[in-house]
């Protein structure tokens, strides 16, 4: 195998294709060898003029009663894989997926979001997929499963992951300029792990983002609905202008990520003008700080 097989669908795919490429080898071979064999055997050389043959019923029965049942152990091979496919099971881990051009979101039950889809290994996850814009179509070689996601209408797929791993993640749907670049990765994690990344994003990560402001007490001075207080607003903070005095100097920023890093560690290196600082230094963590950053991106 060249791609691995890495979910339970997987190996249902792949007996129905080797089953399908078995047959075409065996015909392959002895359509071919009984081909060569008539050329050799009647040639003009030694048979100068033809001769009619009337039919052959035993030949004529064989030759559509064989072709007849392999087409049929196809179709049931096909059935079984695709009635598998189609039928998540109770209880399945529910992920939605939103497709956009030119990227993939996975949004989680609790609300945490990832750019790359993480599932326990084991547990039967079901992705509901829909399009933002145009159609897209998720695509998991590793997994053998592809489906498309349609503008205004919700599809689904489902599978349990079996092996520990990184898989590719494409779009195959012709879907615009970035289309070549519309991938993802899928991590089929140990239960354990996946279990503690996805606590992490209980409520979400915003969400989190919003608690540890208001935990902090930072909320006590900075707004969220653009109102003054104490201190500036958080609301359209980022990314806009802002008249600092650092060093006692008058200076112009734009408020990115770095600023908002900075301003948070160190509030008394850039003092936003027509405030004093008064605020403290706060104990955060990385996450904690990450969590907040993120929320304030988003506070527009
Ligand atoms: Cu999305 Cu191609």
């Amino acid at each position: 195998m060249f791609v691995p097989e890495a979910s339970n669908s997987a190996k249902e795919v792949t007996r129905s294709f080797y089953y399908i490429l078995g047959i075409e080898i065996v015909l392959l071979i002895l359509v071919t060898a009984v081909m060569v064999y008539f050329v050799i055997r009647y040639r003009s050389r030694r048979h100068p003029s033809s001769e009619n043959v009337e039919g052959g019923p035993v030949l004529e029965i064989i030759w559509t009663v064989v072709p007849t049942l392999l087409v049929i152990i196809m179709f049931i091979i096909g059935w079984q894989s695709f009635t598998q496919i189609r039928k998540v099971p109770e209880g399945a881990m529910v992920v939605r997926v939103r497709a956009q051009q030119w990227s993939w979101q996975f949004t989680y039950e609790n609300g945490r979001q990832s750019e790359v889809l993480r599932v326990p290994i084991g547990g039967p996850v079901k992705l509901i997929m829909h399009s933002q814009d145009v159609l897209h179509c998720l695509y998991v070689p590793a997994f053998r499963i592809k489906e498309d996601c349609v503008p205004g209408m919700e599809t689904y797929l489902w599978f349990t992951a079996d092996r520990p791993g990184s898989y590719d993640i494409f779009c195959t749907e012709y879907c615009g300029l970035g289309h070549s670049g519309m991938i993802s990765k899928v991590t089929a994690m140990p239960a354990g792990e996946f279990e503690s990344w996805y606590k992490k994003g209980e409520a979400g990560k915003e969400a989190q983002g919003l608690k540890h402001l208001e935990t902090k007490g930072c909320l006590g001075c900075h707004s969220i609905d653009g109102s003054k207080k104490i201190g500036p607003t958080f609301k359209g903070l980022y990314g806009s202008k802002v008249e600092v005095l650092t060093n006692g100097k008058e200076r112009e920023v734009v408020a990115d990520e770095e600023y908002l890093r900075k301003s948070i560690l160190e509030p008394a290196a850039d003092i936003a003008e027509g405030y004093q600082n008064i605020m403290p230094k706060l104990p955060l963590n990385e996450d904690e700080l990450k969590a907040i950053i993120g929320y304030l991106k988003e506070l527009k």
